[in-house]
């Protein structure tokens, strides 16, 4: 079979990861998929550093718009980040000009999602992003595929391995916050702005998607309740624990009568809860299904290998030719299945 031609727009962490993976498993994914996937263009802003990887035979744009524009290309993996900007410029670029698009952009999802799933679709073209969401679980693929017989009525979990990294170090080690900032940063755990991580906007932009994906309604990340962990201190994680508790960012989503409710702030969770024992830079995902009952979902939430992992696992999907709708349900019928009360009556 014809290989499948991609661009790459971002050598950050998570580009040049996906560059090193694509190189070492070249055999074994050719084998998974049937047929090569070739990088056969790349945009990134400094051309000169050393990231480790061989991209002379690659064609090199400095603007990612115009790679995205570029015919010899057959999918644009976006992995600049941002919800406006060069991001989603690229992204509406390669739609426009019939590419499926893979990304690892949550801002953008949580923003545009609704919108860009629309516009896909309309064209028979597949936008997939598994690694927008808690890095190498395949959490995505596992709602909308794995519990797709399912209705899901909650999930919660840690979306973040930053605050995670942050708020395990601070009660293990009695380290800072600022330090151990700076040791997630230095490990690639970190976004761009770090503030979208401590202050819990980049865990509620996860927990946005992942309720569409859950429950078939539109991405609604303007009514996030969001609250930071920069207000936890050492006092919060003694009287934790004297209490059999744990201190952890999470994201909560329901279904309720009256819509879908999501939050993301610092929460006491009983020791005894599986997902308290989850550390470091891991993220969860609890999902409560009426058939399935509860699944947990467990992985490294962040970092180049495992979200280079789960931008790949979208890569076999689109090139063994799969095609799943967006957010699970056909972008123009999202919500339409669960109506409000209201509507209903
Ligand atoms: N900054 C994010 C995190 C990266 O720490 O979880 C993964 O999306």
């Amino acid at each position: 079979a014809a290989p499948l031609n991609i661009a790459v727009a971002g050598l950050g962490t998570v580009g040049a990861g996906v560059l090193k993976l694509l190189q070492a498993q070249a055999d074994l994914i050719e084998q998974r998929c049937g047929r090569r996937i070739n990088v056969v263009a790349v945009s990134a802003r400094s051309k000169g550093k050393d990231r480790g990887i061989d991209l002379s035979a690659v064609r090199w744009y400095e603007d990612p718009v115009a790679m995205a524009a570029d015919p010899a290309v057959d999918l644009v993996v976006e992995l600049i980040g941002g919800s406006e900007g060069p991001a989603r410029d690229t992204v509406a670029t390669a739609i426009e000009t019939g590419k499926h698009v893979v990304t690892a952009n949550k801002a953008l999802l949580a923003v545009h999602g609704t919108d860009i799933a629309r516009k896909a679709e309309a064209k028979g073209l597949t936008v997939a992003f598994e690694a927008a969401v808690a890095g190498g679980i395949p959490i995505i693929k596992g709602l909308r595929e794995g519990l797709a017989g399912n209705r899901v009525s909650e999930i919660h979990g840690i979306l973040n391995g930053t605050c995670n990294y942050i708020l395990t170090e601070m009660r293990t080690t009695g380290r800072d916050f600022a330090d151990v900032l700076a040791d997630a940063q230095a490990l690639g755990y970190a976004e761009a702005d770090p503030t979208f991580d401590v202050d819990g906007i980049d865990a509620a932009h996860k927990l946005a998607v992942l309720a569409s994906v859950a429950f078939g309604t539109p991405v609604d990340f303007a009514s996030v309740h969001i609250e930071g962990i920069r207000q936890v201190g050492a006092i919060d994680f003694d009287y934790a624990d004297q209490l059999g508790f744990c201190v952890k960012l999470l994201g909560i989503a329901r279904r309720t009568d009256t819509g879908v409710e999501q939050r993301v702030h610092p929460c006491m969770v009983p020791k005894s809860a599986p997902i308290a024992a989850v550390d470091g830079v891991f993220n969860a995902v609890v999902a409560q299904a009426d058939f399935a009952d509860r699944v947990l979902f467990v992985g490294r939430g962040a970092g180049a290998g495992p979200t280079a992992s789960a931008v790949v696992a979208d890569l076999i999907d689109i090139a063994r030719g799969r095609s799943t709708p967006t957010f699970g349900v056909p972008a123009d019928q999202l919500g339409a299945a669960t109506p409000s009360p209201m509507e209903s009556r």
